[in-house]
Formats: structure tokens, sequence, C-alpha cells
């Protein structure tokens, strides 16, 4: 049923379906990257740990209504869903500062943001997704303004829903990105992939790191701690 190779990025590869033009295979790759694709490396099981987390936050946000591009899983790397085209805006939502704003704005780590704060990045490595605004992400996409709006609204819905989600494994959830895509019948639905590379979590109880930083800051082994997140999420129910 795999079709041909359509895409390959940092992460996954993009597949076609053979004879059904509405889905896709996305197949997660071991290989991770920070600092806009300077800093690599290769941790074997990583895709794995990538599509069976990414498919249990899908599988949960699908259960509370959240329309998304996944549709199931199909082996330990792989999952179908879905063929969208991306809207180049990464949309991310804090609760708490860390990362780029606190760089950018001299923010200190973990100061709280209450209501959360939603910031648009333009997707285009070449340019290092910069920071945008509303207006700008009009120009930057074929997104109406009530368009724009909507992915708001779900974007902290999706906060709300996924707090609770890691609540419920111990995680504080500081931040996180998503990204939107249009789908055949011209519906902006959640896409990409939601997992310890796309946010920010760190343990209730220690403090710790317990996502990508832990590989962009030399923290540890990131894959005990990606071992570990899909163990709790295992344990769950
Ligand atoms: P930032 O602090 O680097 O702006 O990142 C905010 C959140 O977005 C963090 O959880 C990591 C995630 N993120 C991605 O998933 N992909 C990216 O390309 C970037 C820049 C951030
Ligand atoms: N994932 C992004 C990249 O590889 C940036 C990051 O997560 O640090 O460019």
């Amino acid at each position: 049923m795999k079709g041909n190779l359509l895409y390959e990025g940092k992460a996954k590869q993009v597949f076609e379906v053979e004879g059904n033009e509405s889905l896709l295979v996305l197949s997660y790759k071991n290989d991770a990257t920070a600092f806009n694709g300077q800093k690599k490396a290769n941790f074997i099981g990583k895709g794995r740990y990538n599509n069976l987390i990414s498919a249990k936050v899908f599988e949960y946000l699908r259960d509370k209504g959240i329309a998304s591009h996944f549709e199931k899983s199909l082996s330990d790397t792989e999952q179908l869903v879905q063929r969208t085209t991306i809207i180049p805006i990464e949309v991310v939502v804090r609760n708490m500062a860390a990362g780029s704003i606190t760089k950018r704005l001299g923010i200190k780590e973990k100061t709280v943001f209450n209501p959360p704060l939603v910031e648009f990045f333009y997707k285009k490595d070449e340019l290092g997704d910069p920071i945008i605004n509303d207006q700008h992400a009009l120009i930057l996409s074929d997104a109406t303004v009530e368009e724009l709006e909507e992915i708001k609204v779900t974007a902290l819905k999706v906060n709300e829903l996924l707090q609770e989600f890691f609540l419920g494994i111990n995680l504080t959830l500081a931040d996180f990105k998503l990204e939107f895509g249009r789908n055949i019948d011209g519906s902006i639905i959640l896409s990409d992939e939601v997992s310890p590379d796309t946010c920010r979590l760190w343990d209730r109880d220690t403090g710790k790191k317990m996502d990508k930083d832990v590989f962009r800051e030399d923290l540890g082994d990131l894959l005990q701690v990606y071992d570990n997140i899909l163990q709790r999420l295992e344990a769950v129910k």
C-alpha cells in the first residue's frame, strides 16, 4: 500500500498511498536535529518513540474532539495520516518561559504565562524560522483571518487538553509547537507530530527536562528519556 516517497524532512519521510490520493504514510526517522539543523545525531530507536508517543497524543486529542490528520498506527515507526498541505506557520503555545523567548525577550526561564502565550513562526529553514505577527501570517500563507483565529483557538484548546494529558503522567507542559495543514476537502486540521521533539516537558517531582532539550543541551540519554515517557503513557488506563 505504501507508494512513492513524496518528501523527506529532518525527522520524517512522507510516502504516498497507492490508490488513495487523500492519505499519506509518515515514517519516523531516527535522526534528531536542533538549532535549525546545525546539531544532528542519529539515535537507533528514536523514530519508534516519536511515532508511538505522537500516535497516543493524537488518539487522545481525537477522543476529545480535536480533528487531526492522524488516522491510525501502521507499525512501530509508521502511521497513516490524511494528506494535507502544510500551512507554513509554526504555532507555539507557551505556559512557562523556556527556549527562544528567554533569549529573545530576556524573560527568566519558568516565568508563568497566564493566559498562555501564542506565537507564530514562519516555517522556512533558509530564514531560520523567524517569529512573525498575524499580519505576516496572512501574507505568508493562504489562511484567511477567520482561519488564523480558528488556528489560535484550537491551539489554546489543545494546550488545555495536553496540559491535562501530561499531568496524568506527572509532567508539566512548558510549551509546544503545532503545525496545521489543509486537507483534500479544504479544511484546516492539526497535522505533523506532537512528541517530546515538539514539546517541553518537565518532571513534576524532580523538575528534570524530559524532551528534546536533553539533546539540545547535552543533558543525558535522550532514548532513555523518551522510553520513560512511553512507559508512563502505557501505564495509564
Ligand atoms: P523555541 O523555544 O525554540 O521557540 O521552541 C518552542 C517550542 O516549540 C518547543 O517546545 C520546541 C518546539 N519547536 C519545534 O518543535 N520545532 C522547531 O523548529 C522549533 C524552533 C521549536
Ligand atoms: N527542530 C528544529 C531544527 O532542527 C529546531 C529545534 O528543535 O531546536 O531546526
